[in-house]
């Protein structure tokens, strides 16, 4: 059984929190495969592209991305080349509801991971893909996209208010 795990809104401390690594024998066991399960089925319901551990307020660097092929699991990712080459894009995130800004991001990246059953991977993504994989890796950082991006073009008012929220505590 598969179940929704509930998402952390910013500014939740774990938010900032930097995920640590999975080894092998972690990922194979059923606690982490339940857990990749159920940040799928999250993700899906949530109607995100990408979900990463500590959204679901897991500090760990495991992270679901939604391609059209399916979802694509990436544990402790590496960014092994970026290009030169940026574009700026509007983003969003599940942790920041109602909050989108521009963020300027490699077009191409070489990416090393781990994938759910603890094979290592080496892959080329290129545009969204690639995007989304930067913006889930930050995350595994306890970096934001609010962090990066020079422009909020949606929910300036909200964002203003959470940061505020963020101030007192
Ligand atoms: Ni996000």
């Amino acid at each position: 059984m598969t179940k929704v795990l509930p998402l952390k809104i910013y500014p939740d401390p774990v938010l900032r929190i930097k995920g640590k690594k999975l080894t092998v024998a972690e990922i194979q066991s059923d606690e982490i495969q339940q857990l990749i399960l159920d940040m799928e089925e999250t993700m899906i319901t949530e109607e995100g592209i990408g979900l990463a551990a500590p959204q679901i307020g897991k500090s760990l660097r495991l992270t679901v991305i939604r391609t059209d092929d399916g979802s694509v699991v990436l544990i402790n990712p590496r960014i092994l080349m970026k290009s030169l080459k940026k574009e700026k894009e509007e983003e969003g995130c599940l942790s920041i509801p109602e909050v989108f800004g521009t963020v300027r991001r490699a077009i191409k990246i070489r990416v090393s991971a781990f994938d759910q059953n603890g094979k290592k991977i080496k892959f080329t993504a290129n545009g969204l893909f690639a995007r989304v994989i930067l913006h889930e890796v930050d995350h595994l950082n306890g970096i934001l996209f609010i962090d990066r991006s020079k422009e909020i073009t949606k929910g300036q008012e909200v964002l203003a208010k959470m940061k505020k929220s963020n101030d007192k505590s």
